[in-house]
């Protein structure tokens, strides 16, 4: 800003005292304007960033072109429904050219500082040392924010060709000071786990280190970014919060509102969203999500636990704020995971999936980033991520949260045959956290079950619990004489596997007699049911349900039951409990009612001590038996969001009540209000005639004091 007023002093628009004048208000307003652009940075994230990603559609090799085609349906066909940054995402810099490819180091294109640079083969406008600032220009004249992906520290080609690392020197805008290399500043062997070899981790206790990454933010600031993507600092495997904190500490220095954005975030957990959330706008909260049922699915359990500790829309990035990021949408028009040739392919997603996963993106409150090629999008993916009342609950609702779940959990479905099947050899013995003894079973030919999260989708484990007092040989990894406990919790709830002998069948029950002793685990990983030597095996974990609640701006309570099992089942919750999870159930409704409901109920009161005809009148102008209480009931209308239609009256007495279709999800939107019971034609008369009543007592009583009063001055007379 000092450089700015310098050079006006030249403009010769300053010039004379009346020029001078002009000067300093303008030299004001651009300081005005300019920390205006600082108040905005606090004003970032304030609802989920929404936008289009060109990751799903066209891994790393998407061009100039078909970049902003995909900008321009954004700005013509998205933007009005909140879609506002267009993010090119990752290895942007590498030469697509042969031997190149998702993995392979060396084919960056990186200037003298060690700082990458678009490939000017696929971004012909950048050529000549302009970066993305072309690019960043047109998308801004489209009336859109501009966002790049970068990878963690520093690349692998820089460090390898041992480039410079330059300060600027302070005073001078051209020359700068170059003390440092890049081996000075990178840290040998912390590579970024998926993409060996190509970049790695830059020291932050090193000045150098810092240096280059404030200068590498500030050319992206430079080029006019607004956001960015920031790769492979997060999740169990990759977090690196001194490197966040800072990019985070160099994006503030630049004085540009750019958006904060972590990716991925494999096996995150609240505890790492908490240690980063006020440093950033968003993170990832799970590996890469692609078109698969079970993608989607993965997505339930986190963005519960984040909900549930807090962190949706918790304080961010210099006042902005934070949202825990469910990946980007893979819908419509895709290509394959780190595939070289672009989009071929639709999502593999049915309707009915598809709309889970948006309701879930929605409800959770995470940014919507689109990912199918926007060029190709069909008129029903297009309805589904403009869906207004959606796009509402994602930019707007409150209390989101998910307040039920099936009770059983992932109930595993256990069928018994004959010992033959290779798949009931997969059962084996392991210990559990604190020394518990657990019996598991693996769905994928992997014969152990194991901590990592691909096979534990296809895994889990039954808790074998001590059920009379026989003894059980657990050295010989073999064991009978107990239950397989599926459900820890006390009581009733405890579940246990049980067989039938004479039906061969199985499931979970009780603990009881029934459900001990019948259990064999041998050496080779069968679990024998002893009584009829029949061999248990685990077909499919059952998925059960899910209902998250959220509440709307003008008190609306926004209900989705999620199916997340293959048949359709029927869900339903009790109407109070989604009111008072919400705390939507404080007396509301109008206040005309309910003085006309509290008047009356009061006016039948008096009424009732006053004359036995009271019986008579009441059921004359109820038309009904009278009945009044303290409170007047919840009534509530609902609407099926995804259909349009409204929820017919008979699913919404004191349960909302529906049956969804396999692997789908029915999001309501209800209106509720306490209404009088009572007719209410009728009470407003009653209230009349009580008032009437009241009012003439009380002119009764003034006249009487008056006319006493009256008569007693006549008397002194
Ligand atoms: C906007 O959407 C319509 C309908 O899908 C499409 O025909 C049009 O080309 C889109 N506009 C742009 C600029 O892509
Ligand atoms: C980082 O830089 C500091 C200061 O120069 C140095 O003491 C430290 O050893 C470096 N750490 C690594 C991992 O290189
Ligand atoms: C997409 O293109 C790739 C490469 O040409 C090919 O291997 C793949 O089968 C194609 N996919 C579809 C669905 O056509
Ligand atoms: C088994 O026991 C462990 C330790 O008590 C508990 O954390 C886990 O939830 C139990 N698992 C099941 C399926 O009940
Ligand atoms: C065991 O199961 C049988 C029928 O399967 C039932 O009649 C009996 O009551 C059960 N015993 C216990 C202790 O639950």
């Amino acid at each position: 800003m000092i450089i700015r007023l310098l050079r006006m002093r030249h403009n010769s628009k300053c010039d004379g005292l009346l020029g001078l004048l002009f000067c300093i208000l303008l030299s004001y307003s651009a300081a005005q304007s300019q920390s205006s652009g600082f108040g905005r940075a606090g004003s970032l994230a304030q609802t989920p960033p929404r936008g289009w990603n060109s990751y799903d559609s066209f891994s790393w090799i998407v061009s100039e072109q078909e970049f902003l085609q995909n900008a321009e349906f954004v700005a013509a066909n998205l933007s009005k429904h909140g879609y506002e940054y267009v993010v090119v995402d990752f290895l942007w810099y590498r030469r697509l050219e042969p031997g190149a490819s998702v993995s392979s180091p060396g084919h960056e294109v990186i200037d003298e500082c060690g700082r990458l640079v678009p490939d000017p083969l696929r971004w012909p406008s950048t050529v000549g040392a302009k970066g993305f600032k072309p690019i960043a220009d047109k998308v801004h004249a489209m009336g859109l924010k501009f966002g790049i992906h970068v990878m963690r520290g520093i690349s692998a080609q820089a460090v390898n060709s041992d480039t410079k690392i330059c300060k600027p020197v302070p005073g001078s805008d051209d020359k700068e000071d170059c003390p440092w290399t890049a081996k000075d500043v990178a840290v040998l062997g912390t590579d970024c786990g998926w993409m060996k070899r190509c970049f790695m981790s830059v020291n932050t206790s090193h000045e150098g280190g810092l240096v280059f990454l404030d200068s590498l933010y500030q050319q992206y600031a430079d080029w006019g970014v607004d956001f960015i993507k920031h790769d492979c600092v997060f999740g169990a495997a990759d977090l690196s919060v001194g490197e966040i904190t800072a990019v985070s500490q160099a994006i503030t220095k630049t004085g540009r509102p750019i958006v904060y954005s972590l990716s991925p975030g494999v096996r995150a957990t609240p505890s790492m969203g908490k240690d980063v959330a006020d440093l950033v706008h968003m993170y990832r909260v799970t590996g890469d999500d692609w078109d698969t049922w079970r993608d989607v699915l993965l997505h339930f359990g986190v963005a519960r636990d984040f909900a549930a500790a807090g962190l949706v829309g918790a304080p961010g990035l210099q006042g902005g704020r934070s949202w825990p990021d469910l990946d980007m949408l893979p819908l419509g028009w895709l290509t394959d995971p780190g595939a070289p040739y672009g989009p071929n392919r639709s999502s593999s997603l049915t309707k009915a999936e598809q709309r889970t996963q948006v309701t879930l993106w929605s409800i959770a409150k995470s940014p919507l980033m689109f990912g199918g090629d926007l060029r190709h999008i069909d008129a029903w993916t297009l309805d589904l991520i403009t869906n207004p009342t959606v796009l509402e609950i994602n930019s707007h609702s409150t209390h989101n949260n998910e307040f039920r779940s099936s009770p059983d959990g992932f109930l595993p479905v256990v069928k018994l045959d004959d010992c033959g099947a290779v798949t009931s050899t997969r059962w084996s013995l392991q210990r559990g956290t604190d020394r518990h003894v657990q019996v598991c079973w693996s769905l994928s030919s992997k014969p152990k079950y194991s901590g990592n999260a691909r096979s534990s989708r296809l895994s889990g484990c039954l808790n074998w619990t001590e059920w009379s007092s026989m003894a059980y040989e657990l050295m010989r990894s073999s064991i009978s004489g107990g239950g397989l406990l599926w459900k820890e919790a006390g009581g009733r709830d405890r579940l246990c596997l049980f067989a039938d002998n004479k039906e061969g069948s199985s499931g979970f029950g009780f603990c009881n007699h029934n459900t001990s002793k019948v259990w064999h685990l041998t050496k080779m990983g069968r679990l024998i049911f002893e009584e009829a030597g029949l061999c248990a095996t685990v077909e499919q974990p059952n998925r059960g349900w899910r209902i998250w609640a959220a509440r709307g701006k003008s008190d609306q309570a926004y209900v989705a039951f999620f199916n997340l099992e293959e048949k359709a089942q029927t869900i339903t919750i009790p109407l109070q409990e989604v009111l008072d999870n919400l705390k939507l159930s404080s007396l509301r409704g109008r206040a005309l009612d309910y003085i006309t409901h509290a008047v009356s109920v009061m006016t039948l009161q008096i009424w009732e001590q006053l004359t036995e005809a009271f019986q008579f009148i009441a059921s004359k102008l109820y038309f009904q038996q009278y009945n009044y209480e303290a409170f007047p009931e919840w009534t509530c209308s609902g609407m099926d969001v995804w259909e349009g239609k409204p929820i017919p009256e008979a699913s919404l007495s004191s349960h909302l009540v529906a049956s969804v279709e396999p692997h789908g999800t029915l999001l309501v939107e209800l209106n509720c209000v306490r209404k009088p019971k009572l007719n209410l034609t009728g009470a407003y008369v009653l209230s009349a005639l009580g008032l009437a009543l009241i009012v003439a007592g009380i002119g009764l009583r003034v006249w009487q004091v008056l006319a006493d009063r009256l008569a007693f001055k006549s008397q002194q007379r």
